[in-house]
């Protein structure tokens, strides 16, 4: 089984409407033959600008989060169905930042992943563990828990694509090794074939994410289990390209 290769970026808090709508025009062609799916998560408020800017082109424009509810009275939040108006095509579910700084849980993560299925989003859910986890011997218990209650009631998993981001890796310039970041990926594809199916887990897209960058994509990808990238910092500039074009 094949899986296509997809690699997507998260501009987080960055950019504005006219620093973004340049980066997408000199990424345009530079992108135009990758051999991966391409995507970009930019702020909610930049969605329109920089969905216009990409047209016609093979980048897709994604979130960096949504509401559970279908609407109703959410002061500040944005709806599934408000993204897909705007022809948002992925939403970043459960990053670790949101989980910090946010309130996040794994049921939060659960209710926005089934309600971004439902309007016919594509999640991108982040599961990792933190340093002190990883050196507590955690990590396993911490995906587990991640992954069984994050993605729980998931008719078909092989919709959701996966980011493993250590949480000790993402913007710290600290990767995980090819090796760390396969064994890890290995684990949580093993864990999908337990909740849900051996097929399923054969097919589904998982990424790694934690300081991926023009350097180090080429080794992290070559691994097996690792089938793109969730990247923060080198997505806001033309290593972007570089990523994409990893195979080249
Ligand atoms: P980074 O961020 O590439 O800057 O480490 C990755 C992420 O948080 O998705």
């Amino acid at each position: 089984m094949s899986r296509k290769p997809f690699i997507a970026g998260n501009w987080k808090m960055n950019m504005t409407v006219e620093s973004g709508k340049k980066l997408i025009k000199e990424l345009k062609p530079l992108v135009k033959k990758a051999n991966c799916d391409v995507a970009l998560c930019v702020p909610a408020i930049l969605i329109p600008e920089m969905v216009k800017a990409a047209k016609g082109s093979n980048i897709s424009i994604g979130a960096q989060n949504v509401h559970f509810a279908e609407k109703g009275a959410y002061t500040g939040e944005i709806s599934a169905d408000m993204l897909k108006d705007y022809g948002v095509k992925y939403v970043i579910i459960g990053h670790s930042e949101r989980r910090q700084y946010f309130g996040e849980t794994d049921e939060t993560v659960n209710k926005r992943t089934l309600t971004a299925l439902n309007a016919g989003l594509t999640p991108i859910v982040c599961v990792g563990e933190t340093l002190d986890e990883r050196e507590e011997d955690l990590t396993e218990e911490v995906l587990d828990r991640q992954l069984k209650v994050g993605l729980n009631g998931i008719e078909d998993i092989k919709k959701v694509v996966i980011a493993y981001e250590p949480v000790w890796a993402i913007g710290t310039g600290k990767t995980a090794t090819d090796e760390q970041a396969q064994e890890t990926i290995a684990y949580i594809r093993k864990k999908i074939g337990e909740l849900f199916c051996p097929k399923c887990a054969e097919e589904v897209i998982i990424q790694y994410g934690g300081s991926m960058n023009a350097g180090n994509c080429k080794g992290l990808m070559a691994q097996p289990d690792i089938d793109g990238g969730l990247i923060g910092g080198a997505s806001l500039k033309l290593d972007f390209a570089t990523i994409v074009n990893f195979d080249k």
